[in-house]
Parts: structure tokens; C-alpha cells; sequence
């Protein structure tokens, strides 16, 4: 059945922060979408971006949304996102949020409930889902190329020099510096749920500790550890393992064991190319055993190759305005958002619990958003009181003297003075 359409002028759109907003900023014209407003609490670097793009500049948050905007992207500090949200939704406007959702399983519940109240559009704005080689896994998947799904992986490595890591996480308490290393999760689970439909319902938590012989640690301000291995029991019984953090070796790899066959993006040379292997004894006469290929996106390929993130940056902005125009929820929706966001949370609980199996709540159902209504365990150094836990699995780190006089050089290089 056709999409019904209710809305047919450009969604008028205000993006909060501006660093990873720029990029929200830049697709939102490519996607039917004009952008009205920004706001950001660093104004220097706010009244640079406003001239640039000729559009209004806010540093209040709630003056900016009393503005005349239908939507609000939020790209703001990673553990603030629910708030900020909870607040648009409650103004009338539609939310985009970058990762995580919510930062802690409390904010996850409040999030899901004022999403409803609200009838707005929220979407999660997980791009790595919508990288070409992901988007082509969900196509096989969904014609059954591979069967039924029974093993997957997710990577996302991402390491850097100290003063590019120093740069991106200015002041000591920036939350680059103390998320603990299963936190930043969503890269490397969002794509494997995706491409098979499924929701992880029980983590288990392991954390590479934090490397005091890797200067590209010790020379930074982070305090907590260098990877996580994340494996979860998905609901289908499937098993998937996500990998992220800063080890050597950069990447971000997706793999999918179906019964019938595996596929994954290629490690070697072009690693958008996608590889599908089949068994020689039972695969079909017309499928080689082995075939690896550039796939296309299934829509706007020429313009989702000139956007960032493999495209990814080009589909989450268009699927949001997709949303808003059909009325239709987006696929990553605000409970996949919580899904994929909280599964750091209790994947920190079970590594802080020698690996034990944690349950990953299902807020679709208010008789389970009751139980973690009040729950608010967190790491972060403003929410400090008993109970809380430390962000590396080695407890208290304190960056040493070199470390801090780094930081301090870096980050007033880049205008920044505080703490
Ligand atoms: N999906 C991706 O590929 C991707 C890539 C980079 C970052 N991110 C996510 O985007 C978010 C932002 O990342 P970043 O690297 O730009 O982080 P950042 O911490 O450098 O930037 C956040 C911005 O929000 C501003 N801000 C903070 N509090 C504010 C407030 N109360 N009102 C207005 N502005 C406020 C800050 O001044 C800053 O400019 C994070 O959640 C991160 O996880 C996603």
C-alpha cells in the first residue's frame, strides 16, 4: 500500500551541538528538510557555524525550542540525549537522537513513555545500519539467501593518536573521558539487529582493561578501559559477539550466520564489497560457492555516496523525514534506540560481575518500564553517590602529570580553556 503523505513543505529542522550536528546540518537540505536553527552552549564555535549556514543561533536550549521548528536533532554530549529529548517531544517537535538514547535504564523508560504521550516521530540516529554493505545483507536476509539467523558479529575498532583522541574530548569530565568501554555499543550492534530483525534479551559484558604500556592511552585523559567484547542471546536464540573500542586495526565489519549460508563485508582492499559464501554440497546450482561484490543502495545511491559514514549520514536523515512525513514510525525506532543503547548499560553490570548474564529489559511493556523506573546507575562524575560504579573495570585511573599537559596544550589549541 502507498505511503500516505501528510506534508509536502520542507520539515523546518533545529540540530543541537555542533560538532557531530554539523553533519546532520549539511544532509538536511538532501533530504527534503531546511534547517532553521542551531544551538549549542559553545558560542564561539556556534556564531562561526550560524554565519556560515545564515541561520538563527541559540545558546539556551529552551529558547531554542520555542522557536517555529517541526523537528529537533539532537547531537549534544552522548549522555544527555534523553533529557534533551524528553524536552522536545513535550514542546511538539519530532526528535532525531544521536547515540545513546539514554544513559541510564531510568531515562530509557521516562524516553519510551514521553515518546508515546507525545505521538511525535523519534528516531535513533544509528547510521552504521545504513552502511551499503549492511543495507545488502538486510536484502538477502529478508529474501532468505542465508536462512534463518544463528551467529553474528559486529565491529566497530576505532583507534587515534592522542592529540586527534585529546582533541575530540576536551576537559577532564568531557564524557569521551569516562564512559566506561562498553558504552559506546551501538556501532557495532545496531547493524546485525537490523539486518535480522532481532533484539538482543541477555548480555554478557567483557572489557579489555585499559593498557598502561599504549601511549595512546596514557597520553590521553580517559579513564576507562581499551575495548569491549560484547556477546548477546539474541531473541530468536541466535548469539551475536560486538567488538568496539580502541584496539589496533581499524574497522567496522559485520558478519551473519544464517543455516544456509554466511555473508559479511570484506576486511581486504575495498571493504564496502560484501562476500557470501555458500556450502559446496548444498548450496543451489545457480549460486557459486563464493561471491564477493560492490553492492548499491537500494535508493539515492548518488547521493548517499557523497555523505559521510558510508552513506549512513545521508539514510538516517532521510528515514527521519521519511517518518515524519508518512506518520509511519521510523525502523529504528525509540524502543530499538533503547534496545540497542541500554545493552552498554548492563553489558558494564556484567563485566563489573565477573561476565554474569544481565537481562536486557523490554520497554515496549510498561510492567517492565515499572521495575526500572528509579534506576540510575551511572558513572558519570556529576551523578556521584553510593552505589555508582567506577568507569574502568582497574577502578580509579588518574591520568599522570604528561598526560594533563598534553591535554592542556591540545585543547587550548582548539580554543577550549576549561578544566
Ligand atoms: N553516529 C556517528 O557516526 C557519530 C559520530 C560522532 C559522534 N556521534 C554522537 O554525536 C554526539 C555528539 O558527538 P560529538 O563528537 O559532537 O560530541 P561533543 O561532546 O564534542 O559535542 C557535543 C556538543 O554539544 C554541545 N552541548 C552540550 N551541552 C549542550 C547544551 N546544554 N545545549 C546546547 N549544546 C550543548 C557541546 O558544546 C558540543 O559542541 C554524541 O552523542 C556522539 O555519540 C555519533
Amino acid at each position: 500500500m502507498a505511503k500516505k503523505r501528510t506534508k509536502q513543505r520542507p520539515i523546518r529542522v533545529g540540530v543541537v551541538g555542533v560538532g557531530r550536528g554539523r553533519s546532520f546540518m549539511q544532509a538536511a537540505a538532501a533530504t527534503g528538510m531546511e534547517l532553521v536553527a542551531i544551538c549549542d552552549i559553545w558560542e564561539e564555535r556556534l556564531i562561526a557555524e550560524g554565519k556560515a549556514l545564515n541561520v538563527s543561533t541559540f545558546v539556551d536550549y529552551d529558547e531554542f525550542l520555542g522557536g517555529d521548528m517541526d523537528a529537533v536533532v539532537l547531537a549534544n554530549y552522548f549522555h544527555q540525549h534523553a533529557p534533551f529529548a524528553i524536552k522536545a517531544l513535550n514542546a511538539g517537535k519530532h526528535v532525531m537522537s544521536e547515540t545513546a538514547a539514554c544513559h541510564t535504564l531510568g531515562e530509557g523508560v521516562a524516553l519510551a513513555r514521553a515518546v508515546e504521550k507525545s505521538g511525535k516521530t523519534y528516531m535513533f540516529a544509528e547510521n552504521y545500519p545504513y552502511m551499503v554493505f549492511n543495507q545488502e545483507m538486510k536484502r538477502l536476509y529478508q529474501q532468505g539467501r542465508v536462512g534463518d539467523f544463528k551467529y553474528g558479529e559486529g565491529e566497530y575498532v576505532h583507534p587515534d593518536p592522542p592529540e586527534v583522541k585529546l582533541a575530540r574530548s576536551y576537559g577532564r569530565d568531557h564524557w569521551r573521558n569516562w564512559i566506561p568501554a562498553t558504552y559506546y555499543c551501538t556501532h557495532s550492534i545496531a547493524p546485525v539487529m537490523y539486518i535480522t530483525d532481532t533484539r538482543p534479551v541477555k548480555v554478557n559484558g567483557f572489557v579489555i582493561p585499559f593498557d598502561f604500556a599504549d601511549p595512546t592511552q596514557t597520553l590521553h585523559m580517559n579513564r576507562s578501559d581499551t575495548a569491549a567484547v560484547i556477546i548477546c542471546r539474541m531473541d530468536n536464540d541466535a548469539v551475536m559477539k560486538s567488538l568496539h573500542g580502541a584496539l589496533r586495526g581499524h574497522g567496522n565489519y559485520v558478519r551473519i550466520h544464517g543455516n544456509k549460508g554466511v555473508m559479511e563485508n570484506c576486511r581486504h582492499g575495498d571493504k564496502q564489497r560484501l562476500r557470501v559464501w555458500y556450502e559446496p554440497w548444498e548450496k543451489r546450482k545457480s549460486d557459486p560457492v563464493e561471491t564477493v561484490y560492490s553492492p548499491n543502495f537500494p535508493v539515492h545511491h548518488g547521493l548517499a555516496t557523497r555523505t559521510g559514514h558510508g552513506g549512513g549520514d545521508f539514510f538516517t536523515s532521510y528515514h527521519f523525514a521519511e517518518a515524519i512525513r508518512t506518520g509511519e514510525p521510523p525502523y529504528l525506532d525509540v524502543y530499538r534506540g533503547i534496545d540497542m543503547s541500554i545493552t552498554g548499560i548492563q553489558a558494564w553490570r556484567s563485566a563489573l560481575n565477573d561476565s554474569a548474564p544481565m537481562e536486557i529489559p523490554d520497554f515496549r511493556r510498561e510492567s517492565v518500564r515499572k521495575k526500572h523506573a528509579k534506576d540510575d546507575w551511572s558513572p558519570d562524575p556529576e551523578r556521584k553517590k553510593k552505589g555508582q560504579p567506577p568507569s574502568s573495570i582497574l577502578g580509579a585511573i588518574e591520568p599522570d602529570a604528561a598526560a594533563k599537559k598534553l591535554a592542556s596544550k591540545v585543547w587550548a589549541d582548539q580554543g577550549y580553556l576549561g578544566d
